[in-house]
């Protein structure tokens, strides 16, 4: 079996997410999901989520494409977690571009053209405009 590992917030879970989900897990047969806690989203990269970790997660676990979530809780766990979940393929989107190469000695690292136009801060400014789309 394949395992496939992807971190990040989720946010207002919006179709971006859900194209990278979607690919990412077509890329083996299992993927986990590394979340942001909240500690971590604010401590760590100074991002504030509206929904709470624990709704994140529930809908995050609610898409056919996801088997496992697991707590992000800070930027140096990735190592032990490809040993611990036995990962094989490391996702992100291509804003990370290069950032994780420091794992190819563990895995395959594989960086996913971002949705354009759509993220949670997009959708978090147009709706405090009172935009609609
Ligand atoms: N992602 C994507 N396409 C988008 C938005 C996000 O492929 N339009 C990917 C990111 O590259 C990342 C994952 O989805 O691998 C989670 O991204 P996250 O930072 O939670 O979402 P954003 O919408 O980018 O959030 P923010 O605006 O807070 O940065």
């Amino acid at each position: 079996m394949k395992r496939v590992i992807t971190y990040g917030t989720f946010d207002l879970l919006h179709y971006g997410h859900i194209n990278l989900l979607r690919r990412a897990r077509e890329l083996g047969d299992y993927l986990i999901v590394a979340l942001s806690t909240d500690e971590f989203n604010q401590d760590g990269k100074h991002k504030t989520c509206y929904f709470p970790y624990e709704k994140r997660k529930q809908l995050l676990e609610a898409i056919r494409y996801v088997d496992l979530v697991i707590p992000e809780e800070n930027w140096e766990q990735k190592e032990q977690d490809i040993r611990e979940y036995h990962v094989d393929t490391f996702v992100m989107g291509d804003d990370w571009k290069g950032k994780f190469d420091f794992l190819k000695p563990y895995c395959q690292v594989v960086y996913l053209p971002r949705t354009p136009e759509i993220s949670s801060t997009k959708v978090r400014r147009d709706l405090e405009e009172g935009a609609g789309r």
